[in-house]
């Protein structure tokens, strides 16, 4: 193992983990939800179930690596008064932190927000300062991933970390160009403790054009993924999603299998899969959705709503490039990337030996 250890909020069922664990590095996770624990659990990762409120720097003491993606529900109406108030508070809350106001009035200030999952944003914010002032041992590094919205949010911790020793970058990163066969977009931050800059991973593959040819380009960028590589189907399918239709068919989204999948949501398992000829095939499995993330074909996913913690999770092939680059590691290896097709679940950890107290008799 290298000598990091990762504290991963909001963990869900193990993206970010997973991810950490093909580059040797020890993760602990906090989540609270039972299902992705569940997961979890059943994947061998180190897991707090609880509340990430009730936990700080001080209950991982080993940990020199912060991480989170936390839940993002109030962002995604950005653009709405909701959004932008949303928005507005938490940009306000940052400044109070790092100007070191009474915790007290932040928490009770906190609990009056129209939204309480609003504050969970500021929550690695919170671990991050408290490492510094009460542990008196900054994170190494750290790395938080979100939705697009969330990125202004982002840009408010790069002044505020940057203010406290960090280098930092943040942007939108696309899930394609990074070899995940779906075009999902992230709000990524990535933060080094010290005075070296830090850089977002640069794209290793080319970014999806609808009608555009994959291997169009200079070739200084590998062609993008599609389904049809990652899935184990017999031959060329379509996927007709449901989603944000407003009942119209002809507006439904389709991708056909020579293509990245559409972003996968926690609905994933309402699209249709039909063959060219129209011939209704079998819809996505969890496995195949997980496929489609970049989890192993193997991944043991388990409790309840699996399709919520596959959409929810980051794309543990991204999350190898974001967290080496927030290293400043060369990019992962073509034997890393390919080592994501297979799950081995962790032996757990040997039971620590109990030290007796008091004194050890001698034996002559
Ligand atoms: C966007 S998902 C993160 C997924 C994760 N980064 C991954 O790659 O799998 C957000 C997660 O935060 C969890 N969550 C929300 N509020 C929480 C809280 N207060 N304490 C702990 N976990 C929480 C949700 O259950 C959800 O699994």
């Amino acid at each position: 193992m290298h000598p990091v250890q990762i504290v991963d909020l909001f963990a869900g069922p193990g993206g970010l983990d997973v991810a950490a664990e093909k580059l040797g590095i020890a993760t602990a996770g906090v989540e609270w939800d039972s299902a992705a624990c569940t997961t979890r659990r059943a994947a061998g990762l180190a897991t707090w179930e609880g509340d990430v409120r009730r936990f700080g720097p001080s209950d991982f003491p080993d940990a020199d690596v912060l991480a989170g993606g936390p839940p993002c529900q109030t962002f995604t109406v950005a653009g709405t008064g909701a959004g932008r108030r949303a928005l507005d508070d938490v940009l306000a809350f940052v400044d109070r932190m790092v100007a070191r106001e009474d915790r007290e009035e932040i928490s009770k200030d906190l609990s009056k927000l129209e939204d309480e999952r609003t504050g969970l944003v500021l929550e690695p914010l919170r671990w991050a300062l408290e490492a510094i002032d009460e542990r008196d041992k900054p994170y190494r590094a750290i790395v938080l991933e979100q939705v697009p919205a969330v990125l202004p949010v982002w840009e408010a911790y790069a002044k505020a970390l940057q203010s406290e020793g960090y280098a930092v970058d943040c942007g939108l990163l696309r899930t394609e160009a990074f070899g995940v066969p779906q075009t999902r977009k992230r709000a990524v931050l990535i933060a080094r403790m010290g005075g070296e800059a830090v850089q977002l991973p640069s794209p290793t593959h080319r970014t999806y054009r609808k009608g555009v040819a994959r291997d169009s380009g200079d070739g200084s960028l590998k062609p993008w993924s599609t389904m049809g590589e990652v899935l184990d189907r017999e031959s060329p399918f379509l996927v007709i999603s449901n989603y944000g239709t407003g009942g119209d068919p002809k507006a439904r989204g389709r991708r056909g299998s020579w293509e990245p999948s559409a972003t996968v949501t926690g609905k994933i398992s309402r699209n249709r899969v039909v063959g060219l000829d129209g011939e209704e095939l079998d819809r996505f499995s969890f496995s195949e959705a997980g496929r489609l993330q970049t989890f192993p074909t193997d991944y043991p996913w388990s409790g309840r709503d699996v399709g919520q913690q596959i959409g929810n999770a980051v794309p543990p092939r991204l999350a190898i490039h974001v967290l080496s680059a927030a290293f400043g590691w060369n990019p992962p290896s073509d034997e890393v990337l390919d080592s994501l097709r297979t799950w081995t679940v962790a032996e757990p950890e040997p039971e620590a030996i109990p030290v007796p107290s008091g004194t050890v008799p001698e034996y002559v």
